[in-house]
């Protein structure tokens, strides 16, 4: 349960920095600022933060360009260093469940337990077996810690730090919200990482992060077309290479679109095989619907491949379609144009100042 002011979303991502400022009604969640910093490729590898004054720098600029003024915000974590499962343990009070979590953590997590920041929620309890099942959600502290630290030198209050998965699954629930009976799959496909977490009658039951992205279609556009990183980036955005010139279509070459073809096509062949590893594993229904956000989503093939594979009706969704432009200091173009990129961002701006446990 909310309450107070809602923080600040503030996604650092390989690509970008994107912040989102909303106020939420009854009317619905009125975008008050958005802000957009791209990241120099360098800044960010793999998840992996190489240069953080170059983020520090990116996350200043974009509160003082998106006349941002709250400080307290909300930021969070993906990758190699978050782990999440289903584990069953001994039905217990909470009170037993606070002391005995990260012992049961431990036979779960490949990490050293004093290095991570352990969290669970309750799925189910089952009295006729006196078990109940947890999802277990462990990150490593080093990771938070950069992160915060990172937004604290920027002159940011962090306050909460949660997950991108779960993140992007709050923003689809409140969106279009979840369906009670049905198993459908939510896939986050950003410039480095794509994580895909398994939603089964309201619950997440199943997440993985894959290292595969928007970068790999850049680079092997720059490979096949012999052009250099910011004109291969162009060309996968569908534009010309100078920004300032006006978009035309058929300044792409054809190549590109076999290029694009090729690499989604893997990418939804990666995603395929985690949707067997779950199907194969989990004992749950079918998955009735994907649904497809992040800024490779924008890539249409994308989706078709994923349909295509997993004989699965497959959408693209994006946060935007619940953001009501509410100050004059939003950009609708930045909000139409980056629409894909800001689920993590505005599921983070759902979260509030203090926030009761349920
Ligand atoms: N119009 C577009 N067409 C194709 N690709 C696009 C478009 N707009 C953005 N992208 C790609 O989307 C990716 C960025 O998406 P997003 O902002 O969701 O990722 P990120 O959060 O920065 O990265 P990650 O989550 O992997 O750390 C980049 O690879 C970018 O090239
Ligand atoms: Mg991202």
């Amino acid at each position: 349960m909310g309450e107070g002011k809602n923080l600040v979303g503030v996604d650092i991502g390989t690509s970008s920095i994107k912040v989102v400022q909303i106020k939420e009604s009854r009317r619905g969640l009125g975008l008050q600022r958005l802000g957009y910093s791209p990241l120099n490729p360098q800044t960010i590898v793999d998840g992996q933060v190489m240069d953080a004054s170059a983020v520090v720098e990116g996350l200043m600029r974009v509160f003082h360009d998106a006349k941002i003024k709250q400080k307290e915000v909300a930021i969070s974590v993906s990758g190699q260093s978050v782990i999440i499962r289903k584990i069953t343990v001994p039905m217990m009070t909470r009170e037993e469940l606070n002391e005995q979590i990260h012992w049961e953590a431990e036979q779960h997590i490949p990490f050293d337990i004093k290095d991570v920041q352990v969290d669970y929620q309750v799925l189910r309890k089952k009295p006729e077996t006196s078990q109940m099942e947890l999802l277990l959600v462990a990150a490593k502290r080093d990771q938070i810690n950069d992160y915060a630290q990172l937004a604290r030198d920027a002159k940011l209050k962090p306050i909460i730090c949660d997950i991108d998965a779960f993140t992007v699954q709050n923003m689809f629930e409140y969106s279009r919200g979840l369906p009670p009976d049905q198993t459908i799959g939510l896939i986050n496909v950003g410039a480095s990482l794509c994580s895909l977490n398994i939603i089964a009658n309201g619950v997440s039951a199943f997440t993985r992060e894959i290292a595969n992205g928007g970068n790999v279609v850049t680079d092997e556009i720059q490979k096949a077309l012999g052009v250099p990183y910011e004109q291969a980036e162009a060309y996968k955005c569908g534009g010309a290479a100078d920004p300032g010139e006006p978009f035309r279509a058929g300044m792409v070459p054809q190549q590109v679109v076999q290029v694009v073809e090729t690499v989604t096509d893997s990418i939804a062949a990666e995603i395929q095989r985690s949707l067997d590893f779950y199907l194969a594993t989990s004992g749950e229904g079918e998955i009735s619907r994907i649904y497809v956000t992040g800024g490779t989503s924008s890539l249409v093939h994308l989706a078709q491949a994923i349909e295509r594979r997993a004989r699965v009706p497959t959408e693209v969704w994006s946060a935007a379609e619940r953001l009501q432009v509410e100050a004059r200091e939003v950009d609708g173009n930045v909000l139409q144009l980056r629409a894909a990129q800001l689920s993590v961002a505005a599921g983070l701006a759902l979260r509030h100042e203090r926030e009761t446990r349920q």
